[in-house]
């Protein structure tokens, strides 16, 4: 079945090389309002959306994502940002400093909603022309950005989103057969992969032989055991950095008093 809202779901793939064309006010406001309108967990609205203008902080965040010199030149770049500091302001101006917005679940919460709101953006963004290209490289770094977003405690920045107008448009890459990722009443994995993952290894290694750009040899498999060697020190921080911004990420594995 199709109609444009599929479409453009289907239709997805990541943005790398953007006109040089920044966003409109309006055109900003239509993606915040198409975030926000994402479900979120108990309707508690537990993110931020952080647009991120001032030259030198997107040099900066662009120096501590690896030198991503697309993310410059696109058209806006935004910051997904796990939040729970506002609802903690309600509780303190009722005179509560309830301890459940520091648990893990609460955070888990934040990470969904936070989540469901970039995707919403990007598809909103895509609906009208645009393309995007979703960063958690600012995890690499996220005492940095904490530090040059002035996030306060009960807050964490998740997710870095470029937007743009398209200056080139890729492939879209093809996903896994859904035997793969599809099971109905049980899980089933087992009895479908060695039959179908080389089906989509020999699929995978022909759109990268003839994508339009960076073409190279590589299946599903070869990707995910090169994933599998990235060096772990890079983000080995992450958790303390976590926990540092007042989340007891750890709380259900200390004894109960
Ligand atoms: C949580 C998340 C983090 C990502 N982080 C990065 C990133 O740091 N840098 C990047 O170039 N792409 C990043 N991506 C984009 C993925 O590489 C991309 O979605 C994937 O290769 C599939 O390609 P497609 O989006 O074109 O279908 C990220 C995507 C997600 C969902």
């Amino acid at each position: 079945m199709n109609n444009s809202i599929i479409d453009v779901i289907t239709n997805h793939k990541s943005i790398r090389h953007f006109k040089n064309q920044k966003l409109t006010g309006d055109e900003v406001d239509t993606l915040v309002d198409a975030a926000t309108h994402a479900s979120t967990s108990t309707f508690s609205q537990q993110y931020s959306i952080i647009s991120v203008t001032d030259p030198q902080k997107l040099a900066e965040i662009e120096r501590l994502t690896g030198g991503k010199k697309w993310m410059l030149g696109s058209g806006h770049y935004f910051v997904m940002v796990a939040d729970q500091y506002r609802n903690l302001q309600i509780a303190q101006k009722a005179g509560q400093d309830p301890y459940i917005l520091r648990t893990t679940d609460k955070f888990l919460a934040s990470v969904f909603d936070a989540s469901l709101a970039t995707e919403n953006l990007v598809l909103a963004a895509e609906s009208m022309g645009m393309g995007a290209t979703i960063m958690g490289s600012i995890l690499n770094e996220s005492e940095r950005i904490i530090e040059l977003l002035g996030l306060p405690e009960l807050t964490f920045p998740l997710l870095g989103i470029a937007v743009g107008y398209p200056e080139t448009e890729p492939e879209t890459k093809p996903r896994m057969p859904k035997q793969l990722q599809h099971f109905t009443d049980t899980y089933q994995l087992d009895k479908v992969i060695s039959d179908v993952l080389p089906e989509y290894d020999a699929q995978i290694n022909e759109y990268y032989a003839e994508r339009g750009s960076n073409n190279r040899k590589e299946t599903f498999s070869t990707h995910i055991l090169s994933e599998l060697s990235r060096d772990r020190s890079v983000r080995a921080e992450l958790l303390a950095n976590i926990a540092r911004q007042g989340f007891d990420v750890d709380e259900q594995l200390k004894p109960l008093n």
